[in-house]
């Protein structure tokens, strides 16, 4: 399974990047406007720590969507053209399809947007498991029937399991036999953590002091 860090601050991609776990960087307009720094930078930067940095066209019409399909996918070889799951997007996957450019669909919220996508040429799809719990709905239930589907058929198209909340939707995720999950930074760190390794690591290093002393 492959990790990727949902954020569009380049230092908390540089401190996961560094405990050799990182395989990728999702980013979107909020998370870039959040941070207030210059896209084009922000994107570069990142794609010097991770071979997959998805950086998100903001036009909604296929030509618009096309000129800056191409125009990001100029900045660095690790760009992925991120593409909203909208009819126009399906149009942008096609073309970036047959220009080799890589793309994830994003804002997938049920199997058949999946299946649209994954047909259209997507190299990923990020379904919000999130935002689907936050709807009342059962976030993990999209991953479970699109693997199941996946499964049935020789697609290509990898999952990002997007909008994780807690470590627990990654072990889900992972039983489910997503490829990937991308995981915001405030859960990743949450990850090395257990109360009995943090309690057995300072009992060990009490008992060596003990022989030291003795
Ligand atoms: O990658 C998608 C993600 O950024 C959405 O997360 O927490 O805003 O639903 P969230």
């Amino acid at each position: 399974m492959k990790l990727f860090i949902d954020t569009a601050n380049v230092d908390q991609v540089a401190e996961i990047a560094s405990w050799g776990v990182l395989d990728g960087v999702t980013t979107n307009p909020s998370l870039v406007a959040k941070e207030g720094n210059d896209f084009k930078e922000t994107v570069m930067k990142m794609c010097e720590y991770v071979p997959c940095v998805s950086a998100q066209v903001t036009a909604t019409e296929f030509e618009e969507m096309k000129k800056q399909a191409d125009e990001y996918s100029s900045w660095h070889e690790h760009v992925t053209v991120k593409v909203p799951m909208t009819i126009e997007g399906l149009k942008t996957l096609n073309y970036c399809r047959e220009k080799n450019i890589t793309t994830n669909t994003t804002l997938i919220f049920s199997v058949n947007q999946a299946i649209l996508a994954a047909k259209a040429g997507a190299n990923y799809i990020s379904p919000f498991i999130g935002r689907l719990d936050d709807a009342g709905q059962d976030g993990m239930e999209l991953i479970k029937e699109i693997m199941e589907v996946w499964s049935n058929y020789d697609f290509d198209t990898e999952v990002i399991v997007a909008s994780t909340r807690h470590p627990r939707h990654i072990v889900e995720s992972a039983k489910k036999g997503a490829h990937i999950c991308t995981v915001p930074y405030g859960v990743f760190t949450k990850f090395p953590s257990h109360t009995l390794t943090t309690m057995g690591l300072d009992r060990f290093l009490k008992d060596w002091e003990n022989v030291q002393k003795a």
